[in-house]
């Protein structure tokens, strides 16, 4: 099995284990700050809109709750089915199980959504040129991504964890996270008084997750098979090479980027 299909099985097994998508974890609120300081949940109303990789239906949620009036969710895992499960007005909503590079070439969209996505695909660039063919033009793509600065002591901690760490049985996995969790709090409590590194992170996302979304989120980084972290220029250069304009780069909370290109 290719890194890719690995990454797919991973996933699709994460989010049957954990298919729920509670309090701030699925909120509006950590939507505006995904989106910060691109676009206003506000400017979603009315609007048809796509989110490649949806894993469990969180984005699509919030894209509701934003008032689009149509969302498109594409997931080529078996969370698919949790995805259906999960999505509160599914008449507003096409579910495709199908790779981000598939996606149909509507043309009529007016924003798409990649959310913690294209850092797990070794080759992005299809799925970068498929979003460009969906939207409209004047439409917009929006894309999260790990950050390459603002991490470089969590990776040098992170890297040779993750050879072993992607490679364990879930309940091996889940009972290291139980592990882990007890210094990260320690370390989110430091963060309070010290400008440690990752302290934007986990003072305004991880600390007002609930307990179990914490270990989620811990499980998220050691758990995927492939994950890359993007340098500002590798995550402007994802979005220019397949020919988006204004692209614009937002440091998130000093350790992601949150890029946003326009189609011509
Ligand atoms: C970290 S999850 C993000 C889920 C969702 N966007 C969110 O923020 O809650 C990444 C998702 O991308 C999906 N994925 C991986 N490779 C993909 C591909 N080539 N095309 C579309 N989705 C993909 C995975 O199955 C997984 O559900």
């Amino acid at each position: 099995m290719d890194h890719h299909d690995q990454t797919i099985k991973d996933f699709g097994e994460q989010w049957l284990r954990y298919p729920d998508n509670e309090g701030f974890y699925g909120s509006l609120e950590l939507f505006s700050d995904i989106l910060f300081p691109f676009l206003k949940p506000e400017e979603i109303r009315g609007c048809k809109v796509a989110e490649i990789g949806s894993g469990t239906g969180r984005i699509v949620n919030m894209l509701l709750a934003a008032g689009a009036e149509h969302v498109v969710a594409v997931e080529p895992s078996d969370a698919f089915e949790v995805l259906r499960r999960n999505i509160r007005q599914p008449e507003k909503v096409t579910c495709l199980k199908i790779m981000g590079n598939q996606l149909p070439s509507y043309g009529d969209l007016d924003y798409i959504f990649a959310i913690g996505v294209l850092h797990h695909i070794k080759d992005p660039g299809p799925v970068v040129q498929a979003a460009l063919k969906a939207l409209r033009p004047g439409g917009k793509f929006l894309v999260w991504l790990y950050g390459k600065e603002g991490n470089t002591l969590y990776l040098l901690l992170l890297k040779p964890l993750r050879i072993i760490t992607k490679q364990m049985p879930h309940f091996i996995l889940a009972t290291l996270v139980e592990i882990i969790y007890w210094p990260v709090a320690f370390y989110v409590s430091l963060c309070h008084r010290f400008p440690l590194p990752l302290r934007g992170y986990m003072l305004w996302v991880f600390e007002r997750f609930s307990p179990g979304k914490r270990r989620l989120a811990i499980y998220d980084q050691l758990n995927p098979s492939y994950a890359k972290y993007y340098s500002q220029k590798e995550a402007k250069g994802l979005l220019e090479e397949k020919e988006f304009k204004n692209v614009l780069v937002h440091h998130r909370h000093g350790y992601s980027w949150t890029v946003i290109g326009t189609k011509p």
